[in-house]
């Protein structure tokens, strides 16, 4: 590689059954040239996430997989991988994802998998996050990037935005605004973990 060559940008696979507002973030973000990662494919256990159709206005592979053809959550995640394989995806961004990944999945893609939490982590973990933090009488509540594991929102914490708790917020306010962070957050905390772990290859000319 010359000095004056940028290693390349590597491949992600986005992960989404809703709206897909964070792909749409992450896509934005991906079009500046030193954003070191681009959405190859996205892919939705949902046949009307609205991600589907984001992906399509941005000419990026959509791909439907019915969780309906599939007797077990590893036949789903067998067929999710030999999918991601075959996008030859380098690094999986969860954004909105409802479905929980086999142990067979979080393995096989080990430290290249991102989620977000519309909490601050550990904090409110699974469902309903928002609901239960304004429920609680929280003064500030927030969204957090982290690593996969094999639990229910426990890997290591990439990056955290604090969002406060309003006193006459609603949970879609609330979420309003929690959503506002994540969109930029995600790509941040995209940045910083390909950077971090030097993930990019210098095979483009
Ligand atoms: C976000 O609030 C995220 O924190 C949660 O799912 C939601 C996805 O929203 N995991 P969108 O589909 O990206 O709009």
């Amino acid at each position: 590689m010359s000095l004056f060559q940028q290693p390349a940008k590597i491949k992600l696979a986005v992960l989404a059954s809703g709206a897909g507002t964070n792909l749409e973030a992450i896509i934005d973000a991906a079009k500046k040239e030193s954003f070191p990662a681009f959405v190859g494919v996205v892919v939705s256990d949902n046949q009307s996430a609205g991600a589907l159709k984001r992906a399509r206005h941005h000419r990026v592979p959509a791909v439907f997989i019915d969780p309906k053809l599939f007797g077990s959550r590893k036949d789903y995640d067998q067929m999710l991988i030999a999918t991601l394989k075959e996008y030859k995806a380098e690094f999986i961004i969860l954004a909105g994802f409802m479905r929980i990944l086999s142990s067979l999945f979080v393995q096989m893609f080990s430290k290249h998998i991102l989620n977000i939490h519309p909490s601050l982590l550990p904090k409110y973990p699974g469902l309903s996050a928002v609901q239960r933090a304004l429920e609680a009488g929280e003064k500030e509540t927030g969204c957090t990037v982290h690593y996969v594991d094999e639990g229910v929102d426990t890997g290591p914490v990439v990056l955290q935005q604090t969002v406060p708790i309003l006193p006459d917020d609603t949970v879609e306010r609330l979420h309003q605004r929690i959503h506002e962070a994540e969109h930029k957050l995600y790509p941040k905390a995209i940045e910083s973990v390909i950077l971090k772990d030097n993930l990019r290859h210098a095979d483009h000319v």
